[in-house]
């Protein structure tokens, strides 16, 4: 088995055992994370499942995921980056969440360029795992159920265009990004849930556009690079669309600390152009 098999199976065994036991994690609270949000019991339970099995695998030389300060040391091998329950807010009224996995060949921080692969899981109506590395042509999705994975095809996205995830609140946003957004939400169908995972889900399926700007609440946008932009660059991109952090590929960020954020553009590669055309300069 490769070193990237073993990631990837030890993904989907733990992402298997979340989805069926995340009800008993729905409510109670936990305590703040390294960004300063709040965590609740169910991040911190993902966290060390993932951990566990993951820092036990001889591929796997470093952990760093987005509920510690620092990255734990697991001796030699690819650098795992995890927002281990991505969305969680959504928990308490039952709505998706999800797992993101950057595999990095390199100690962080580091750009997304030094990625091999990246996993996203959808806890949904049903859970999917989507799976983009260096040595596979296509991005591959399975479904996870009763602890087995079964191939559900490959995934490119569409050349529709037809959704729109925009985060953040009118007034709060660049007045570059809201002339931008009346445009697109007269072009697209606005549909924002409120976790990454599953409004880039959408845009996936459909085709459009998700987006976490800057805000005045988050001036520096606040998904994460190294576990949550870089990784969903790198899958977006390997199934035919684009990302940006407004003027370059969110795989060109370069993150100054492990929790670092950036404004995170990922869609259509027409899309990601206006936005540049709009926000870079
Ligand atoms: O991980 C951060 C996160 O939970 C993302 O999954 C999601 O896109 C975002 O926060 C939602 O933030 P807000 O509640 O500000 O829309
Ligand atoms: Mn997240």
């Amino acid at each position: 088995m490769s070193s990237l098999d073993s990631i990837v199976g030890a993904v989907q065994t733990t992402a298997n055992y979340v989805s069926e036991n995340l009800a008993s994690h729905a409510g109670a609270e936990g305590g703040t994370n390294p960004s300063g949000e709040e965590q609740i019991d169910a991040d911190v339970w993902a966290d060390k499942l993932f951990f566990d099995k993951l820092s036990d695998l001889d591929a796997v030389g470093e952990y760093v995921t987005e509920e510690r300060e620092t990255a734990v040391d697991c001796g030699d091998g690819y650098t795992i980056a995890i927002d281990p329950l991505d969305g969680s807010s959504n928990l308490r009224s039952n709505n998706p969440v999800g797992t993101i996995v950057g595999i990095y060949d390199a100690p962080l921080p580091a750009s997304g360029r030094e990625l091999v692969g990246a996993i996203m899981v959808l806890y949904g109506p049903y859970t999917t795992m989507t799976v983009a590395r260096e040595d596979r042509d296509s991005v591959l999705r399975f479904l996870l159920r009763d602890g087995f994975s079964e191939g559900w095809g490959t995934v490119e996205l569409p050349d529709d265009q037809v959704v729109l995830g925009l985060a953040g609140k009118r007034g709060q946003r660049s007045e570059a990004l809201e002339s931008l957004a009346n445009e697109l939400e007269r072009e697209l169908k606005p549909r924002y849930g409120g976790a990454t995972i599953a409004d880039l889900s959408q845009v996936m399926e459909y085709g459009g556009l998700f987006g976490y700007p800057a805000t005045d609440g988050y001036p520096d946008g606040k998904l994460r690079v190294h576990f949550e932009s870089a990784p969903l660059a790198y899958i977006i991109e390997a199934a035919g669309g684009g990302s940006t952090d407004g003027t370059q590929s969110l795989l060109d960020v370069e993150p100054d600390g492990y929790h670092a954020r950036t404004q995170t553009f990922l869609g259509n590669e027409e899309i990601i152009d206006r936005i540049e055309a709009s926000l870079g300069n």
